[in-house]
């Protein structure tokens, strides 16, 4: 069974420390923050004992660390999950390769291109497993219309639409969400979900055309762009600059041939299809999260390596890469070439 160690324990990790709970093929070995009181048993923030769907284990027995070097000197796990912020993601996953780990990290990869190459050569060199947290790719609602759209039943996607909209992330450790040279800004941070769906779904793009709204700090806290396909259409937006009272909500919208297809958070079912032919019916979907399965996947294969549907350190360097380019275009506000 992987023995894994969760580093950076704010919100993500948090999230990632209840499914390790729900996974009978996992268990947690090593905890590592820069704050001690995000791993004391005893903050509410953490809770002494994690509980997820009737599964509790105990933290208080699992070691932790504040310093990095002492954590990977230590050992006892096979694996490093990184739930750090962004900028950190790449000098902590290059670490932990080079010091024999695999590695799960969190989306995004990194904050630019060099970093995403720096992660790419050391999982080349160590030949080490590593996976990224491109949770979407797993989300029961959008793995099951890829089917559907893969399966052809409906024809061709004539056009598709994405949208992420959420309250400011003020919540973050040391405001660095908000902090655009931290996190990349919505544009990176939020997007990316959407950036990485479009590539799962349709490929690179022949260019893109970006807009977004500007802060003070350069970062865009709101980004909409059109991708250029040969033969389809394909917009996406995405921001942070929502009202607390509105929250989160996450959408796509396919139009195919022979069917109009609705993914909405908001609305219960999730996920309707609207055939040419005959009514309207709601797509069953399993239960369960994108951040389930992609830990499920990651820990359930790692022995043989033959994961279902790993999220690779390339993939996941096409996706910054992409999203970079948005950011540029935003930012020259004109059409670039991919
Ligand atoms: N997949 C998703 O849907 C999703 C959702 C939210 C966040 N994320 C990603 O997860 C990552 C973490 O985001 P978050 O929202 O949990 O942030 P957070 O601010 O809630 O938590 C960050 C944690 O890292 C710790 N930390 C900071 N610097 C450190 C260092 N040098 N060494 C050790 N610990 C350090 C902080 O103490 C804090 O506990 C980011 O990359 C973010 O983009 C992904």
């Amino acid at each position: 069974m992987p023995k894994i160690a969760v580093i950076g324990l704010g919100f993500m990790g948090r999230v990632h420390l209840r499914n390790y709970a729900l996974l009978p093929n996992a268990k947690v070995a090593a905890l590592y923050d820069v704050r001690p009181e995000a791993m004391n048993p005893n903050c509410p923030e953490t809770a002494g004992n994690i509980a997820a769907g009737g599964v509790t284990f105990d933290l208080a027995s699992v070691p932790h660390f504040t310093d990095y070097e002492k954590m990977l000197a230590a050992g006892g796990f096979d694996v490093v999950d990184i739930c750090l912020p962004t900028y950190l993601h790449a000098e902590y996953a290059v670490r932990a390769l080079d010091a024999g780990y695999h590695v799960f990290c969190e989306k995004p990869l990194a904050m630019t291109n060099s970093e995403t190459r720096q992660i790419v050569d050391a999982v080349k060199k160590t030949g080490n497993h590593f996976g990224v947290g491109h949770c979407l790719r797993y989300w029961p609602a959008y793995r099951e219309v890829k089917r559907l759209i893969d399966g052809g039943r409906f024809g061709c996607v004539r056009y598709a639409e994405f949208a992420r909209f959420s309250l400011p992330p003020i919540w973050g450790w040391d405001g660095w969400l908000m902090d655009s040279r931290r996190s990349g800004g919505a544009a990176l941070d939020l997007h990316v979900h959407d950036v990485d769906m479009v590539l799962h779904l349709f490929g690179m793009p022949q260019a893109v055309r970006s807009r977004g709204v500007r802060e003070k700090d350069g970062g865009f806290s709101h980004i909409t762009t059109l991708y250029k396909y040969p033969d389809l259409d394909v917009t996406s937006t995405g921001g942070w600059l929502c009202t607390a009272s509105f929250g989160f909500d996450m959408r796509a919208f396919f139009v195919l041939e022979k069917a109009t297809i609705e993914i909405d958070f908001a609305k219960s079912p999730i996920v309707m299809i609207y055939p040419q032919e005959g009514e309207k019916y709601p797509l069953d979907l399993p239960a369960g999260d994108g951040y389930y399965y992609e830990l499920k996947d990651f820990t359930d294969n790692l022995e043989t390596g033959e994961f279902e549907n790993l999220v690779t350190a390339e993939s996941a360097a096409e996706t910054i890469r992409l999203a970079l380019l948005e950011i540029e275009s935003a930012h020259q506000e004109k059409e670039l070439r991919v």
